[in-house]
């Protein structure tokens, strides 16, 4: 068999170790493995490259992608969607295997429903993809937070200043949750709860009139904030908001500098920082565990699954149930989480 492999969306530690998985196990299978540069792009331009042992072997600790990535939407207009179709036959892949996340994989999804052979492996820094515990890309980059937490409370405790820090989190606070827990945050703001300036503002303040005169807040740049004009930022080609452009940190600090009687307020905003890296090694083995599932999967002739993880088992799930709805925080988790805002 002749597979097609590529990588879309947003870049994510452990793309390269489910990369080598999927070409390790592909040989073991007798399979043909074609890299498809740059995500669904490649196959509308036909840009491939060929994948064997050599090519993977030792990307076991590099982040990024070595097939690179795009946002690329082939069902955008109609001649990307044909050319799609008419390149999967003109490569003559027997299958397509799409690493990716909401939207990388609901191409996938929508391309078996045309009759092409696909399977997904679900990744992304965000953790939102449904039907699995966890998606690859998420620990490495909760850990970079976390770390950055930290060194931040450090500079906030020697100058009494409050930080605030804005992490990547498009509809999902998971990063920002975990890494706000882990990284000893004052306050933490998440997509899925409604922001509440006030609460926020009279809880800050009460931390400052108990003595604690720096504090810490992480907020996720998916928080919706009432200053934002969305349609003036603009969309990319899946049609979400470009959401660095809404400065969710600058506003957020802005505020608490007005509200509370901290000193100081200073913003760091963490964007494609914790993208980037080797992954933790939690990733890589996740990457790797749904790396190879991947391949049994088109072994056995399971089209239109995605591998994933639940209960610490390897599984797999139709891809069709992995991007009907986002994985979010649930609230009942966030207001549990809220005990330690003290
Ligand atoms: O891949 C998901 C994500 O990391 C989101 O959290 C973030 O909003 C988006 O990607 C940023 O994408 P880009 O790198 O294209 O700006």
């Amino acid at each position: 068999m002749r597979i097609g492999v590529l990588t879309g969306g947003g870049d994510c530690p452990g793309l390269n170790q489910a990369l080598r998985a999927v070409v390790m196990r592909g040989m073991d299978h007798g399979f043909e493995l074609i890299g498809i540069k740059r995500g669904w792009d490649g196959l509308i331009k036909v840009d491939t490259v060929p994948l064997r042992l050599e090519d993977v072997e030792d990307l076991v600790d590099k982040g990024g992608t070595m097939l690179e990535s795009s946002r690329t939407n082939p069902f955008k207009n109609e001649v990307d969607c044909q050319k799609t179709l008419d390149n999967i036959e003109n490569l003559k892949l027997d299958c397509l295997c799409a690493l990716g996340g909401e939207d990388t994989l609901g191409v996938a999804s929508k391309l078996h429903d045309l009759g092409v052979k696909t399977v997904g492996i679900p990744k992304t820094m965000d953790n939102d993809i449904d039907e699995t515990d966890y998606t690859f890309g998420y620990d490495s980059a909760a850990q970079v937070a976390t770390e950055a937490c930290d060194r931040l409370r450090d500079t906030a405790r020697s100058h009494r200043r409050l930080m605030v820090l804005e992490v990547m989190g498009r509809s999902a606070g998971w990063v920002a949750l975990a890494s706000g827990v882990a990284g000893g945050a004052d306050w933490i703001l998440i997509p899925e709860v409604s922001l509440d300036l006030e609460e926020m503002c009279e809880h800050l303040t009460r931390v400052y009139e108990r003595g604690k005169h720096w504090g810490l807040v992480v907020v996720s740049e998916g928080v919706e904030i009432p200053s934002a004009d969305e349609e003036s930022v603009g969309r990319d080609a899946f049609g979400h908001v470009i959401l660095r452009k809404r400065g969710v940190g600058e506003f957020i600090s802005r505020e608490v500098e007005q509200r509370t009687p901290f000193e100081e307020t200073r913003l760091s905003v963490l964007g494609h920082i914790i993208r980037g890296g080797a992954p933790t090694s939690f990733d890589r083995f996740l990457a790797t565990r749904l790396g190879l599932k991947a391949m049994d999967l088109v072994k056995q002739g399971e089209f239109g699954k995605m591998s994933s993880i639940q209960c610490n088992q390897i599984t797999s799930v139709w891809l069709r149930d992995a991007v009907h709805e986002l994985k979010r925080v649930p609230v009942e988790l966030y207001n549990e989480i809220k005990a330690l805002f003290k």
